[in-house]
């Protein structure tokens, strides 16, 4: 008996094709599978964010995705918003400059979190950065220095 469903997903702009078990979420293909360790897992419930990748464009927590669900869909992960040659975006250098990674456990899911918010405000209000940072928690309670170094980066203009 197969007991692998097969799927197609581009992760990060490189199409990739996986055997994924039918009860695997879409954060153990991520981390397990493609080995993208970004992504964190944290309480697998939804709760967190830490978790958070961009699924067509839309930020989702990847602990309560099937991976099955995901096939055709393209994928955005922490890694992602890195040049191929390392250099950080905009939004990674202003998360750097205000302090806003700290234990930095929480910082991949801010980050794409912060990346679909300015993909669609380039230049976006507290108000309208605080409702797009509100699934992403922070133990080391940075939100402050989070939300400041999203105003910097949209003022400067991310990638
Ligand atoms: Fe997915 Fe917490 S690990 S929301």
């Amino acid at each position: 008996m197969n007991d692998t469903v097969h799927i197609t997903v581009t992760v990060n702009g490189e199409q990739r094709e996986l055997d994924a078990a039918p009860h695997h979420t879409l954060l153990d293909v991520v981390r397990d599978d493609i080995h993208l360790t970004g992504t964190k897992e944290c309480c697998v419930v939804g709760e967190c964010g830490a978790c958070t990748v961009l699924v067509d464009g839309r930020p989702m927590n990847s602990c309560l995705m099937l991976a099955v669900e995901v096939d055709g869909s393209e994928i955005l992960t922490v890694e992602g918003l890195t040049d191929p040659d390392g250099r950080l975006s905009a939004l990674q250098e202003a998360f750097l400059t205000t302090g806003a990674a700290q234990c930095g456990f929480c910082i991949p899911g801010q980050l794409v979190s912060a990346h679909a918010l300015m993909a669609a405000h380039p230049e976006p209000t507290l108000d309208q950065i605080q409702e797009a940072l509100a699934g992403n928690l922070c133990r080391c309670a940075g939100y402050e220095q989070m939300a400041e170094a999203v105003f910097m980066a949209g003022k400067e203009g991310d990638r």
